[in-house]
């Protein structure tokens, strides 16, 4: 992976660590500029990574990608370097934290641009994770700090984390996951998704930048035709790997459960997220609730709705359908730069499940809102509701990542937890019901990781609504990002004293 970064950290433990700055790997586009020289950018080839979200196949910038022998060899480096930051006081590594919370604030523009033309994130979803980046920094800081005071046990350093972040969240999810192992007094090898790695070069920069030495971050890109030649296979499964924090697909994370089962792994992965509205609810709140969860960021989120369960008089009368058909309808589609856009375009042409959700009906569904496609390159969709989804069917049970809502109507609170239970995952859940015995009732027996009564089911808040799964949507010990035990958990005890 990194020529210089690599090198950098050959000098091992108890060095000082080597400067920070650098590209992150990355040359602009159009940045021509021959005065930078080879040297402080990565080994390995040269691909368009990041693609103009607004302009079909057209680069954004480029970057090196990582061989095989590189990822162990970055683990390597990294393991080499990582005694010299657990060494440090853990007062010093959260004022270098809280450093970057201020540093994440002053670039927020720059990361908002970035998200916004890679990711085609909209402002009003981009701007939002800054700020979610920002609170991971200052909270984990706060949180790091605290297991120093702990009485009755003796943190000991897992050496090595690897951070596999997705590219739906492209800068939240890399910025809490490396900044909580960075809390536990843990180097990272950060692996972006191929797809954000620009925002993720933005990133690290900002990191090292801000005081987080190289020695403790460093970045390796794979791209996808690494990934078909066991790239990132070979980086998480590196001697020297002593955790890895994974937000992606359940089956990534299986596959490397079983291959590596001595590796904590702690994994964030799919989900497939119902809002449940009883007749008691304020029918207004829940539509505007289901919309935004549903269709945010063209429902590309783990945390998304995908289902709407109507209970009783609301499956029986028009009014719920008509004010949902309406709010969907009258959504705006176009590019992130545009600022009356309401969903954003599709990360890449829709294919596999997202392809038959938006295109085709299973039987007894029929379209309340038929999804359209807009553009040639097939990003940019119209939202879709399906009504009529049957219990145990194809879209009950499948995560679909994409701008497509199912309705399923229950007869009683009780019938519909279970359509709500009935699926493998359990990442979110939201309920709209104004009567207080309905609301307990779900809270005891709803099987999810995240509950959200009377608000939208996406969007946790650091601290508040620590964010994590259950079930199928989490493999390995289900540590809550955000949450006050999340830096304690990625800290190895010793003799198996752990405070959790
Ligand atoms: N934390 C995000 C949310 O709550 C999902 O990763 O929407």
């Amino acid at each position: 992976v990194a020529s210089h970064r690599a090198r950098g950290n050959d000098a091992g433990a108890g060095a000082p660590p080597a400067s920070p700055g650098g590209t992150g790997g990355f040359r602009n586009a159009a940045d021509t500029d021959p005065s930078v020289p080879a040297g402080r950018e990565w080994a390995g080839r040269v691909v368009a990574l990041a693609r103009d979200s607004h302009a079909g196949e057209a680069t954004l910038a480029t970057a090196r990608v990582t061989t095989a022998a590189e990822a162990r060899a970055a683990v390597a480096a990294t393991r080499r370097g990582a005694a010299w930051w657990w060494s440090r006081d853990p007062g010093e590594r959260a004022a270098v934290l809280h450093a970057v919370g201020r540093a994440l604030e002053t670039r927020r523009a720059d990361l908002c641009a970035v998200m916004m033309a890679e990711s085609g994130k909209t402002l009003d979803q981009a701007d939002p994770e800054v700020s979610e980046a920002v609170d991971f920094a200052h909270y984990y800081a706060i949180r790091g700090e605290a297991l120093s005071r702990m009485r009755g046990a003796r943190p000991v350093p897992r050496e090595v984390t690897v951070v596999t972040p997705p590219w739906n969240f492209p800068v939240a999810i890399p910025a809490g996951s490396t900044l909580a192992a960075l809390a536990a007094g843990s180097a990272v090898v950060l692996k972006p998704a191929e797809q954000s790695a620009r925002c993720a070069a933005v990133l690290a920069e900002t990191l090292w930048d801000a005081g987080v030495p190289s020695d403790a971050l460093r970045l390796a890109h794979v791209d996808a035709s690494g990934l078909e030649r066991g790239v990132g296979a070979a980086l998480l499964t590196a001697p020297g790997v002593d955790q890895v924090i994974l937000t992606g697909a359940h089956e990534t994370a299986a596959l490397f459960h079983r291959l590596r089962p001595g590796v904590r792994l702690f994994a964030e992965t799919s989900g497939k997220n119902a809002i449940v509205i009883t007749p008691s609810a304020d029918l207004d709140l829940a539509v505007r609730d289901v919309v935004q969860s549903a269709f945010g960021h063209a429902g590309q989120k783990c945390s998304a709705a995908s289902l709407a369960i109507v209970v009783g008089s609301v499956a029986r009368s028009r009014r719920f359908l008509a004010q949902l058909e309406d709010a969907v309808r009258s959504l705006t589609v176009g590019t992130a730069h545009d600022p009356s856009t309401q969903v954003g375009p599709l990360i890449e042409r829709a294919h596999g499940k997202l392809a038959r959700a938006l295109t085709s009906l299973e039987p007894g569904e029929r379209w309340l809102v038929e999804p359209r496609r807009l553009d040639a390159d097939g990003l940019q969709w119209t939202p879709g509701v399906r009504v009529g989804v049957a219990p145990g069917s194809w879209f009950h049970r499948t995560e679909c990542f994409g701008p497509v809502l199912g309705l399923m109507t229950a007869d009683t609170l009780d019938d519909a937890i279970a359509l709500q239970n009935g699926v493998d995952y359990g990442l979110t859940a939201g309920l709209h019901s104004l009567d207080a015995h309905e609301i307990a009732r779900w809270l005891s027996r709803v099987e999810a990781g995240n509950l959200y009564v009377n608000r939208g089911i996406t969007g946790a808040i650091v601290q508040r609504q620590p964010f994590g799964g259950w079930k199928a949507s989490v493999v390995g010990p289900s540590a809550k990002a955000g949450g006050p035990s999340y830096v304690a958990a990625l800290t190895g005890w010793e003799r198996d004293e752990s405070p959790l």
